[in-house]
């Protein structure tokens, strides 16, 4: 795990242009998966590659675990961060397991820790063990981009850049590449920064998003305040703020339990209410209160009880939503009891 921190850093191309990041400022916590979202052109490549140093920042600095990655070899500091993009740019003439030996490789690892690193390697992205011998051509286009992480995570780097990895996929396949992030992100703990300019996959997988306009920081928050407190418009456009039913079909019931995915678990027994999942969204979570007519159900993960979502927590979120569900039962689609409070 690193920590990551950007002071003012800049990147301008030319002396003509406008800087493609202006003078950003942010922490990343060690461990944390950082979202940057934001619209085409406004810099959220150029930010990822200044951390690697593909670009050189023409202004500020950037440290890295407290120390000021100029001051790196390149080598060294490439060999602490792990790079997925969009086109995955696998190697097409090499095979899988030799496009994920790349790094290793270069490090001078002994053949069988890299076979090793490999067979753990497909098995963490779900890929059948006798793939290693294909060549890209041969793969899903989904199966290709589970290479390519594979590859960013060979030689276990404490840092994951992550440039629009899913964006080539179709909605399905980016679904359960997402999960799976997660669930890779769950047992590794590596300081992600993702990119994308999907605000439903943003809200899914960030910790924290930093929504990013024209090279500036608009907004550095949770999932959960991006969506209830936009600073600015643009924000607020962006996530479509005032359409109240779809904020909560993006928010989970993760978010609204509070801070973390997974809080500390509830005492108490699991009633036979209809159980929620930490990973369900909100809207769905309204129609169950709703259907149930209850005031709070609990949230299950793993078999046990997480916590309890309740209206309340629905109405601190969202109150309009509730009000206007609560008066007209045809805004979405609840069946039964209006709230109880
Ligand atoms: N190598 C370069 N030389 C000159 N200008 C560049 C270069 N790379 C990016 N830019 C400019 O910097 C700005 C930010 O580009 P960047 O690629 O970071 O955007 P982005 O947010 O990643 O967009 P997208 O979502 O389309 O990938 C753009 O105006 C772009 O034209
Ligand atoms: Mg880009």
């Amino acid at each position: 795990m690193s920590m990551i921190i950007a002071e003012s850093l800049t990147k301008q191309f030319s002396r003509e242009s406008r800087p493609a990041v202006d003078a950003v400022s942010f922490t990343v916590e060690p461990g944390e998966l950082i979202v940057l979202l934001g619209p085409s052109g406004c810099g959220k490549t150029t930010l990822l590659k200044m951390i690697n140093r593909l670009y050189e920042p023409t202004g500020g600095t950037l440290l890295i675990d407290g120390v000021d990655a100029r001051s790196l070899p390149v080598t060294q500091l490439r060999r602490r961060i792990g790079y997925a993009i969009q086109q995955t740019g696998l190697f097409p003439h090499l095979r899988v397991e030799q496009n994920i030996a790349v790094v290793p490789q270069l490090l001078g690892w002994a053949r069988p820790r890299i076979e090793a690193r490999t067979n753990e390697l497909l098995d963490l992205v779900g890929l059948p063990c006798d793939f290693r011998g294909r060549y890209p051509h041969q793969l899903s286009g989904g199966q290709q981009q589970r290479v390519g992480l594979a590859r960013a995570l060979a030689a276990d780097p404490a840092i994951m850049l992550m440039d629009e990895p899913f964006g080539a996929l179709d909605a399905i396949t980016r679904s359960r590449l997402q999960d799976e992030l997660l669930g890779i992100q769950r047992k590794l703990h590596k300081t992600i920064l993702f990119v994308t300019h999907d605000i439903e996959e943003a809200l899914r997988l960030a910790d924290r998003i930093i929504v990013m306009n024209d090279g500036r920081i608009a907004q550095f928050d949770t999932p959960l305040a991006i969506l209830t407190c936009p600073s600015n418009r643009f924000v607020e456009q962006l996530t479509g703020a005032n359409d109240v039913l779809r904020r909560l079909s993006l928010l989970t019931v993760a978010a609204a339990l509070g801070h973390g995915r997974r809080s500390a678990a509830a005492a108490g027994a699991v009633a036979d209410l209809p159980p929620l999942r930490p990973q369900d969204d909100l809207r769905f979570a309204l129609t169950q209160l709703l259907g149930a007519g209850e005031s709070s159900l609990p949230v299950i993960d793993d078999g046990r009880e997480v916590g309890q979502l309740t209206l309340a927590d629905l109405r601190a979120i969202l109150p309009q939503t509730i009000a206007a569900v609560g008066a007209s039962q045809d805004g979405c689609n609840v069946a039964g009891a209006a709230p109880q409070t």
